[in-house]
């Protein structure tokens, strides 16, 4: 029995979610599937109600009973500081220590692309994204805050350990995939002691894989280059911030943020709980219409599947959900005219029933 904590957390997190339950139910049911699922109440509603962010009871029995978490999204106005949602998505993502960040950037159909002349096939790389430490390990502070000489500081944290398991699980990845092009992305030119470690690391790893062609862009220059030709990328690894801005980036080139997925994991631990989100956020702007694109939610479980070892419901499920996009059986950011419920309803319908 596998079993799998889900969080559906703020805004259109909780329909997605609901979503990729009808999914995960689905196998259960139709395929036998030993999948237990634990609903947790956590999010801004709780926060609000009972003060509750992240308890540890819930955090130790994730970590030590679950395979997986799916997580819908976390970000709520009523919450400006964001307190809640940083202790239950970097109470994860850090606290578990997953921190390789694995973000596809497929096209599902080559009319979501939106570079002229270029087809889906243009646009098919893997990020890896640093989910541990950069600016976003929250070392910084504010002095003589709201005066006219205030200071805001945030850190950028680089650990020589950090970078080098990033960057090793980046080419072990190319390696076991048969990808022959790395690209590693930094801005050591302006950040010269914090990126520099970048530079050296890579320089070093890249030599235990020699069948990879290893190459670097600073980060801007990359962003350049995706828009110009994604065509030329495999697979990219980079710091947090750089991943968080750079799969936005992608998801525009895939179709938007309704389909785009990530899974964190900690590659020297493969049996510790992944975590599989949505890249896109809360999208306050859609709750409760029902028009909230489940398909990022419905390729995390396509994902959730592969790495929980059942591959053939993956790459079942993943033909299916392209097969829904190509159809335009979507809701309306990607050209149809259905609902939420309606994309999981046209996924399922093209499984074979057996
Ligand atoms: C993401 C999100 C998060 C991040 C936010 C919600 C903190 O943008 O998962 O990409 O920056 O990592
Ligand atoms: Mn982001």
């Amino acid at each position: 029995m596998k079993k799998i904590a889900i969080i559906g957390g703020d805004g259109v997190g909780p329909e997605v979610v609901a979503e990729g339950v009808r999914v995960l139910d689905w196998f259960r049911a139709r395929r036998g599937f030993e999948l237990d699922l634990w609903h947790l109440d956590l999010g801004a509603e709780r926060y609000l109600r009972d003060g509750t962010t992240f308890p540890a009871a819930a955090r130790d029995a994730i970590f030590h009973d679950c395979a997986a978490v799916l997580l819908g999204a976390l970000g709520d106005a009523r919450v400006p500081g964001f307190e809640h949602a940083r202790d239950i998505l970097f109470g994860m993502r850090v606290g578990f220590d997953l921190y390789a960040n694995v973000r596809p950037v497929r096209a599902l159909s080559d009319d979501l692309v939106p570079l002229r002349g270029r087809l889906a096939k243009d646009v098919d790389f893997v990020v890896f994204r640093e989910n541990t430490e950069g600016v976003y390990a929250g070392v910084g502070g504010q002095l003589r805050r709201g005066t006219a000489d205030e200071i805001a500081i945030n850190e950028d944290i680089n650990t020589r350990k950090g970078v080098e398991r990033i960057i090793r699980a980046a080419f072990a990845f190319a390696r076991r995939n048969g990808k022959t092009r790395l690209l590693m992305s930094d801005k050591s030119n302006a950040m010269r002691h914090a990126h520099e470690l970048w530079q050296r690391v890579f320089h070093e790893v890249r030599g235990e894989y020699p069948e990879v062609a290893a190459s670097h862009l600073y980060i801007d220059a990359l962003c350049f280059e995706l828009v110009r030709d994604p065509s030329q990328f495999q697979v990219i690894v980079t710091n947090n911030l750089f991943g968080d801005i750079v799969t936005d980036l992608g998801a525009a080139l895939q179709g938007g943020l309704g389909v785009a997925a990530s899974v964190s994991f900690n590659p020297e631990h493969p049996d510790r709980v992944k975590l599989f989100e949505p890249v896109h956020g809360s999208a306050p702007k859609l709750v409760g219409l029902g028009r909230a694109n489940p398909v990022a939610t419905l390729l995390c479980v396509a994902m959730l599947f592969e790495e929980l070892g059942f591959l053939s419901a993956a790459s079942e499920l993943e033909i299916a959900i392209r097969a829904a996009v190509r159809a335009k059986e979507t809701t309306p950011d990607l050209g149809g005219t259905l609902g939420t419920r309606g994309v999981t309803d046209a996924v399922l319908r093209r499984l074979s029933p057996a």
